[in-house]
């Protein structure tokens, strides 16, 4: 373990006592759920959240009841040592690294849903996904007992069923999203980037290239759902691998779709190259 790397702890008794001697010292706490195979859009997060807090406590734990049961749970990259290492450089003081009996103790039966927000975009093509991220957010939340839980803004239907959540089940957290970072050539930041042959990763820079034409095209004063969601799809229906999920407009709060920009909407898409599905955003604003 070299010198700067954050104290672990594994089990939720454990983190709740801690939180409740910083919080008895009046030290302010800011909770990073992950799933840990870090890369620079968590770290981000990680500085974030040191903003926002005297404490950072990262959660590293990939969450088996948000994986669909053809989807990559048992290949999600996991590595622990390097994502502690990561860590301790960007200033987390502390790792929660539980099993899975821990945050599901056999035996097991309750869950936490938030309807209607979880049911489009990712959740059309993702049945029970957001079940099981609200899921083990709702524990996080309480095990880590944070002031504070920050969220990257890639997944943005995720940021906005979390905030609907905490309104909704009064956590007393506040919940802060943090913008996407990207690579240079402009693909958000991702864990599943990796699975990407060369090809893929060349042909899915479509997707930031195509939310750019139709930012391009909202700019030059265009307002329609229907024009802004074609600029993406020409974009990127010119990527042979590309197989399109969803292009949608919709309301920043509530996700609802709506025909056109009224102050502001989110543009979303999520595309799949072979068995990775990418997902990606921007948010378009008036003023
Ligand atoms: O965004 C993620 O990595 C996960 O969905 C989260 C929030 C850590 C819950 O497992």
């Amino acid at each position: 373990m070299s010198p700067t790397e954050p104290r672990r702890l594994t089990g939720i008794r454990e983190l709740q006592c801690w939180a409740d001697a910083e919080r008895a010292a009046r030290r302010r706490i800011a909770l990073v759920p992950t799933m840990g195979a870090l890369h620079e859009g968590h770290l981000a997060l990680v500085h974030a959240a040191g903003a926002w807090a005297d404490r950072v406590v990262v959660s590293v734990f990939v969450n088996p009841t948000q994986f669909g049961p053809d989807e990559d749970f048992e290949r999600y990259p996991r590595d622990l040592e390097r994502d502690c290492e990561l860590l301790g450089e960007a200033g987390a003081d502390l790792v929660f690294a539980p099993t899975v009996d821990e945050i599901y103790p056999p035996g097991d039966v309750t869950r936490v849903e938030v309807q209607r927000l979880s049911r489009g975009l990712c959740g059309a093509s993702r049945p029970g996904h957001f079940l099981g991220v609200t899921t083990v957010v709702a524990r996080l939340l309480l095990a880590a007992k944070p002031h504070v839980a920050v969220f990257g803004m890639k997944d943005y239907q995720q940021l906005a069923v979390i905030r609907r959540m905490e309104r909704d089940l009064h956590f007393g957290v506040e919940i802060v999203g943090v913008p996407i970072v990207r690579e240079p050539d402009g693909i958000a930041m991702s864990s599943r980037n990796t699975y990407l042959s060369p090809v893929e990763r060349r042909q899915a820079r479509a997707l930031y290239a195509g939310l750019c034409e139709a930012r391009a095209r909202f700019e030059s004063g265009e307002r329609r759902a229907g024009a802004l969601i074609e600029a993406v799809r020409l974009r990127v229906g010119k990527e042979p691998l590309a197989e399109i999920d969803y292009i949608e407009l919709c309301a920043t709060d509530d996700l609802e779709p709506v025909e056109s920009v009224e102050g502001q909407a989110l543009l979303a898409l999520a595309v799949r190259f072979g068995e990775t599905r990418l997902i990606d955003n921007l948010i378009l604003e008036e003023g």
